[in-house]
């Protein structure tokens, strides 16, 4: 069946729960030559870093094309919609706004609100203006005030336009990924980075904070995680404890500075040349209150304990999505209720869900059933966790199209519309017309 459907009961039916699509600024845009260079930019530049050599300088060319795909997200009739800003779009290297950039976001708002389309906005979705990374990038502590400013500036530029900022997206993948297994951009190596990076990102998601709560006091002001949910392989006493070391580093790295003022008690298990350089008050900074929680979730992860790392994943069993991710509904609820139940949490958004398939476009359709039933199958898991008192207030479908994904390039596909990339053809998927279907059904 290609139909995605909820108990008639459900919360998630209500009117006042908000459905939307999302997307990034790199994974879309293309117009390279009206911004400044990325870290982005440099990493697929560099050999062997982008699975097919790829890179964003044209992408679904959203740069040109978003009035068509702003018309496209108004016909699946979502409520909302998330997009990142590029922050090397919009500011100069002098640290003034770029004018011609925030006038493209302008009217990208102005489009979206004529459709009665609530803006959801993230600021950073990993787009480091390159020229900050020069100067140390989220290893220099200034970065973070740096990201401040930013966040000041253009919040006072178009924040009248939005519904929901939030900070960043995803601070595990820019400093885990990026600066300590060097899998994403800027690709630097080194357990002595990680947590480091980690540290100056959420001291700008914590400063970034107050200037959105002084410029934007309406609109709901957060930030986006990603939780990988960590499984024990086994129930020996030493894989429990290695999966629990895991979820700390991995997840709750992320959320218990936010919520509980402190980093989980590992860091002092970590060398010292590994740690983190917290100054007086940075925690006061990184605490400060958010209006939302944005939860972003895929798959599990299953671990054991291994003498020398001190805890190693297995692979992922089947079955899995076309990035090798295992597809496994139940941790989401499992999610959703233990973060209710360790933290004093605001209202969440699923800011990100979905799965990557081998879609086929055949005689102009892409039947990706597979994806309707990952779908089917994640709504429910959020819809279980509201019985379970968890209070979930939006969805977004990862993603409204096709896009870079990333170090795999443009060979794995997440969207709910297909995109061609030589002809730059949207055509709505199964999935898409399946979420439209659900959406104005309520
Ligand atoms: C998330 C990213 C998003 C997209 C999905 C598949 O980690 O936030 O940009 O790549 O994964």
């Amino acid at each position: 069946m290609n139909k995605l459907s909820l108990p008639a009961s459900s919360k998630m039916l209500s009117s006042d729960f908000t459905y939307g699509v999302a997307t990034a600024s790199f994974q879309i845009e293309g117009g390279i030559g009206t911004r400044l260079p990325c870290i982005w930019d440099t990493f697929c530049a560099t050999p062997n870093k982008v699975a097919d050599g790829s890179n964003g300088e044209i992408a679904c060319d959203h740069f040109n094309l978003w009035k068509d795909d702003i018309e496209l997200i108004d016909s699946l009739g979502v409520d909302a919609y998330r997009l990142s800003l590029s922050w090397p779009r919009v500011m100069h290297e002098t640290g003034e706004l770029n004018r011609e950039g925030v006038n493209y976001y302008l009217n990208i708002l102005n489009a979206l609100k004529a459709k009665k389309i609530k803006a959801f906005v993230t600021l950073y979705h990993w787009d480091l203006p390159q020229h900050l990374e020069d100067a140390g990038g989220w290893l220099n502590r200034d970065t973070a005030y740096k990201f401040a400013d930013y966040a000041d500036k253009i919040s006072q530029a178009i924040g009248d336009k939005v519904h929901s900022f939030a900070t960043l997206n995803e601070p595990f993948c820019s400093a885990y990924l990026g600066y300590e297994i060097g899998v994403h951009a800027p690709g630097l190596v080194g357990k002595q980075y990680g947590r480091k990076a980690a540290h100056h990102l959420l001291l700008g998601h914590g400063l970034a904070m107050e200037k959105l709560n002084k410029n934007c006091p309406h609109s709901l002001n957060g930030i986006v995680l990603n939780f990988t949910p960590c499984y024990s392989a086994t129930d020996k006493p030493e894989d429990i404890s290695a999966t629990q070391f895991a979820d700390d580093y991995f997840n709750q790295w992320y959320i218990k500075p936010i919520f509980n003022k402190a980093y989980p008690d590992i860091l002092n298990q970590l060398q010292k040349e590994n740690q983190p350089n917290i100054l007086d008050g940075d925690m006061d900074i990184i605490s400060h209150p958010i209006d939302f929680l944005g939860i972003n979730f895929y798959t599990r992860a299953i671990y054991k304990a291994d003498e020398k790392e001190g805890f190693v994943q297995l692979d992922p069993p089947a079955p899995r999505t076309d990035i090798g991710w295992e597809i496994y509904p139940q941790a989401f609820s499992g999610l959703l209720t233990s973060l209710n139940e360790k933290y004093d949490l605001p209202p969440i958004y699923i800011t990100e869900n979905g799965a990557a398939m081998a879609d086929k476009l055949v005689n102009g359709e892409v039947n990706d059933q597979d994806r309707v039933d990952y779908y089917q199958k994640h709504l429910t898991e959020v819809h279980n966790s509201i019985e379970a008192g968890v209070k979930v207030d939006g969805y977004f479908a990862w993603s409204l199209m096709d896009n870079f994904e990333w170090a795999e390039g443009y060979l794995k596909r997440f969207g709910i519309v297909h995109v061609d990339y030589d002809t730059q053809q949207r055509t709505i998927k199964a999935s898409g017309h399946a979420y439209k279907q659900l959406i104005s059904n309520r």
